[in-house]
């Protein structure tokens, strides 16, 4: 286990990517908002696995992609044990800037974390586009932007040559290929598979909000997936029942089967089931790619 060099500024962040760059070494880059598990861990043995030459890991909890009201106050933020974690899956640099050193045309009027995701603006944005209407668009119309925009800064400071996002978040994953490949961003973007819990809940920084109830509740989740799959020879009408009747004990928010790029959901070949549900106030996503049969070709309930 060694160490990651650890910049807060985009100066130090520059500093430490100099020698890599000099010597004409490529980047692979994990971003995410701290509060570290093993889902995280295996992005970064993924990127290590790339062809790259070192591995940068952004730890920074992004107020745009939280709406008033959302979890921004009580993200959980455990920056030691996140850099013990990175440090133990091979990164060499660990960015944990700022909300100034990332959003820094902002004037701030407090300096109340809790009023940031009002406080913090860039006059430019990135536009997701129709993709980031539906599914966590419904509930959440503001999150992708927010995503999307410190993504595209993210990747303005590190420059990678590869990025690792977990297709845990398969809508994040998408819109992300989307950008990279609309504007023209030159990055590799590799998607790594959902890492679990031995009896299937799919690992989350949010996980930890749960009670013990709660978190058996929560594993209706990946048994509906695991039901969509099994009744996929059935076709697509199949799956949703199948899944639905699942998650008759949380609070569903969809459940919808689409193809693998989120859109139309095809009659036969490779699709994508996505749910979301509340349990308690923790809001719960998962998802799970199949093969469909050309069952019943009724595709009610999909998007
Ligand atoms: P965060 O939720 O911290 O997730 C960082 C990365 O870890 C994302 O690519 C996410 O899909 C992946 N991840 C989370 N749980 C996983 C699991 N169980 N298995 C595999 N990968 C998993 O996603 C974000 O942060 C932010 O939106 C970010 C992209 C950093 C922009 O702020």
């Amino acid at each position: 286990m060694t160490t990651p060099l650890v910049a807060n500024t985009r100066a130090e962040l520059a500093d430490a990517l100099k020698a890599i760059r000099e010597r004409g070494g490529r980047v692979g880059f994990v971003p995410t908002m701290g509060a570290l598990h093993e889902g995280h861990a295996s992005l970064m043995r993924v990127a290590g696995e790339q062809d790259v030459d070192a591995v940068v890991v952004s730890i920074f909890v992004n107020p745009t992609q939280f709406a008033p009201g959302e979890d921004l106050d009580r993200y959980p933020r455990t920056f030691d044990a996140d850099l013990e974690l990175c440090g133990a899956n091979g990164v060499d640099i660990v960015f944990a800037p700022s909300v100034d050193e990332v959003y820094p045309s902002f004037r701030r009027s407090s300096r109340d974390v809790s009023e940031a995701s009002e406080r913090v603006e860039t006059l430019v944005t990135v536009d997701p586009g129709p993709l980031a209407t539906v599914l966590e668009g419904v509930t959440r119309p503001t999150h992708f932007r927010g995503v999307l925009t410190v993504v595209a800064k993210l990747f303005g400071l590190v420059q990678p040559d590869v990025a690792v996002f977990g297709q845990k978040d398969y809508q994040q994953l998408t819109l992300i290929r989307r950008m990279v490949s609309d504007l023209c961003m030159g990055i590799d973007i590799v998607g790594a598979e959902t890492i679990r819990e031995e009896d299937g809940l799919a690992l989350s920084s949010r996980n930890r909000y749960l009670s013990d109830e709660q978190r058996l509740l929560a594993l209706a989740l990946s048994r509906a997936l695991n039901a969509g799959v099994a009744a996929s020879p059935q076709g697509a009408d199949a799956v949703v029942n199948a899944a639905r009747a699942e998650l008759g004990h949380v609070e569903l928010d969809y459940l919808e089967l689409a193809s693998p790029d989120l859109g139309p959901v095809p009659v036969s070949g490779e699709a994508r089931l996505l749910v979301a549900a509340k349990v308690g106030t923790t809001r719960l996503i998962d998802n799970i790619g199949l093969e469909l049969s050309a069952g019943d070709h009724n595709t009610a309930g999909s998007i």
